[in-house]
Parts: structure tokens; sequence; C-alpha cells
């Protein structure tokens, strides 16, 4: 094995440092639990979380010192309550590095935050003849949501095909994509199969848009990356894209987390 000059061997240039699974089980005290004699294995993850030691401590310092209303109160607890509130927000807009934290909204599990989208943005921008697009790998946190609006809008919800190894089918999935297609919800990881999905190749597969104006009426043109399919509209201010001209269209960005946020008294 050659080494580099600092030290790394050529092969494993670029190549992540294994995950340290002990290290990580020890940030878990339920992990420390015997089960029958043998050390606990968990794998429920989507369905509860195991809490790591610092979440409990956060959880412990908070409930002894801060706990009060959230933007609900004036009075000491409430404003470092807010405060610490808001600087999570903060920080989770960074992990997913959001736009603003206008488009982080906290709801109490992915069934809540589906069905939170589903109503809000389904229910304005969702209507008769639109599509839905999933897979067939989803649960049904994101089947059941998109079922009942497309009923009640009478849109049409699309599914994606996988192949005999659990694979999406991209060809399929971007032959799904039209500028009927209103929303597509997919799992970045199949809980059933274990499929991780290509996320990224999947978000620039939906569509590339710009924002052009010729007589002071932005418009937006959408092409398909395949070149499938185009599709012009012009930009009105109630639009579900934030759009600057000439920039690329973000679909979904904070104008519609905004409505989600005044539908829901639930998400914060
Ligand atoms: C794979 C998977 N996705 C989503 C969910 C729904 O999770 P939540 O309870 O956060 O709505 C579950 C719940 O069991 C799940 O197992």
């Amino acid at each position: 094995m050659s080494n580099t000059a600092v030290g790394v061997p050529v092969e494993l240039r670029g190549v992540r440092a294994p995950f340290d699974v002990e290290r990580i089980r020890a940030d878990f005290p339920i992990l420390r639990r015997q089960v029958r004699g043998r050390a606990l294995t968990y794998l429920d993850n989507a369905a509860t979380t195991q809490k790591p030691q610092q979440v409990l401590d956060a959880l412990i310092g908070y409930y002894t010192t801060c706990n009060a209303n959230v933007h609900r109160g004036v009075h000491f607890l409430s404003e470092i309550a807010t405060e610490a509130h808001e600087v999570a927000r903060g920080k989770v807009r960074a992990f997913l590095n959001a736009a603003s934290t206008r488009e982080i909204v906290f709801t109490r599990n992915s069934t809540e935050g589906i069905n939170l989208v589903a109503h809000a943005f389904g229910r304005w921008r969702v209507n008769a003849g639109d599509e839905i697009v999933i897979t067939a790998m989803e649960h049904h946190s994101n089947i059941v949501p998109w079922q009942l609006l497309c009923e009640e809008r009478g849109a049409r919800l699309r599914i994606a095909p996988i192949d005999d190894s659990g694979a999406l089918i991209l060809d399929e999935l971007e032959a799904l994509l039209t500028p009927r297609t209103k929303l597509l919800s997919v799992t970045h990881m199949s809980n059933a199969l274990g499929t991780v999905n290509p996320i990224a190749t999947i978000v620039r597969m939906h569509a590339v848009c710009r924002c052009w104006s010729t007589d002071r009426r932005p418009r937006i043109t959408c092409r398909s990356t395949s070149g499938r399919w185009t599709a012009t509209s012009t930009w009105r201010r109630d639009t579900s894209c934030t759009v600057r001209r000439g920039s690329a269209c973000y679909m979904g960005g904070s104008r519609c987390w905004r409505r989600c946020r005044r539908f829901s008294a639930a998400g914060t």
C-alpha cells in the first residue's frame, strides 16, 4: 500500500472513515440493556427512535430550567424557552441546508408532517386532473394522505415501480414526471427493502425552470432534465415557486411553508 505525503493511503483518499458503531452505540444508554441474556439490538427506528444521552440531558435540562409556553407568553421562562426553540430551528435549518428558518416546521411525527403538506399545499395547489407521484416502496404514512387528497381533489396518484432487486426504476419514474405533476413524494431509504434512493438525481430529474420576462410579466419555463417535456406559465404572486429573474426556480419554498404554518396550529 503506497502512502501520500499526508500519510493517507492512496486507496483511501476520498473514502469516508468507517462508521464507528461502538462509539455511536455508547451514546445510547438503552442499548446497554440486556434482553433475554443478550445485548439489545434495536431496528425499529422509523417508528420510535431511541434517544442518545445528549438528547436525554437536553430534555431534563429543559424541563428543570425553562419549561414554558413557546411564542405564547411574555414572562421570563417563556422568553428563554422561545429562544431555545428558535436556536434549535436554526440548527435544523443548517443541518438540512434549507434556505430559511421559515421552511422548518416542527411536527410530532412524519405522518403529521406529510398530512400537513397534503392539507396545506395539497388543498391549495392540487386540482382535478393533476397528479401526485410516489413510489412502490413507500410506507403507509406516505401513501394514505395522498390517496385521500387525490380522492378529495379529483387528482390521480401515480406510482413509480421497482425492479426485482428492489431498486426504483428511474426511467419509469422520470416518465411519470410531467407538467401535470404537482408533487413527488419519495422515501430516501426503504424500511422494507433497505434500498437507498438516489435523491439528488431524483430532485435534479424533476425539472429545470427559468424565470424570464418580455413584457414585465414574469414567465416560467420548465423543462424536464431528459428533455421529454417543457411547460411555460405566467408566474403569479400566489405561485408555489420562489423565483428570482434569471435564476433556477425552487419549488415549494418558504411561500408554501408559510401556508403550512398558517394552516396548522400543531406545526410550530
Ligand atoms: C418506515 C416508516 N416510515 C414512517 C413511519 C411513520 O412514522 P411516524 O410515527 O413518525 O408518523 C413509520 C412508523 O412506524 C415507519 O416505520
